[in-house]
């Protein structure tokens, strides 16, 4: 089983079960567009973020690495009426682009795109005392994951889900130790999570259209 069998089976289950979503495939298209890298999730976890916030019957939805807004456009159909996503984003031109593709998709009254290191709007957003999210996504640059879970947890409360995406590369996070700044981030991350009492976890490794990876999916107890 190989690339072009995982990429045909991802395209079965899109066909199925997503179809043409006009505000999706037009955030791909203009980040193709902007010469962004192609490193959104794909629409299968699009789907499955989606369904966990909506689940969780989440309100406030905070995403750390924002891109063309692809996840984020996921991610805020889950919000009830009233709803706030925030989204973390280092790239002012992604940003940009982002908010022109989440107002596209009707959804930019509930959506905040801050610009930014996220390492220090989690900082400002804990010292200024903001409610606790529901739910949160880390998938920006993987060697920060650490500060981000630590910056997650202080805008946590219980019951707070915590998705982390990239967690399995190819399957190096289990080693040889390769010394790479993101791998070290990732498994830095996974040792913070093991060590910490509050917290309920686990992670899946997956095949797609993306390859060979994983995410991890963590409680706040
Ligand atoms: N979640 C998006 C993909 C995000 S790609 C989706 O699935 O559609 C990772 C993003 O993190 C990129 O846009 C990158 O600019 C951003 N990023 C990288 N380093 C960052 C940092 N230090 N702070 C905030 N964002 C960062
Ligand atoms: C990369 C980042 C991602 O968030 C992803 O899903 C895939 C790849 C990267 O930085 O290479
Ligand atoms: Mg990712």
């Amino acid at each position: 089983m190989t690339q072009d069998r995982w990429t045909a089976v991802d395209s079965f289950f899109h066909e199925k079960l997503i179809g043409e979503d006009d505000a999706l495939d037009h955030a791909l298209a203009s980040g193709r567009k902007a010469g962004m890298p192609e490193i959104h999730v794909s629409a299968a976890f699009g789907a499955l973020i989606h369904l966990l916030a909506r689940t969780r019957g989440a309100e406030r939805i905070l995403e750390i690495g924002t891109l063309a807004g692809y996840s984020t456009i996921w991610l805020a159909r889950a919000l009830p009426a009233g709803g706030k996503l925030i989204s973390l984003e280092l790239d002012a031109e992604h940003a940009r682009v982002a908010r022109q593709n989440v107002s596209h998709a009707g959804l930019i009254d509930r959506v905040d795109i801050r610009i930014g290191e996220a390492t220090e709007s989690l900082a400002e957003m804990a010292g200024a005392g903001a409610d606790p999210f529901d739910f949160i996504f880390i998938d920006a640059d993987k060697r920060s994951n650490p500060a981000y879970l630590e910056g997650s947890l202080r805008l946590s409360g219980p019951g707070t889900l915590i998705v982390v995406d990239n967690v399995v590369r190819n399957g190096a996070v289990a080693g040889p130790d390769s010394g790479d700044p993101d791998m070290v981030g990732i498994r830095t991350m996974i040792d913070q999570v093991a060590a910490n009492p509050r917290l309920t976890a686990t992670a899946i490794q997956t095949v797609g259209g993306k390859g060979y990876d994983g995410f991890a999916v963590i409680r706040v107890d």
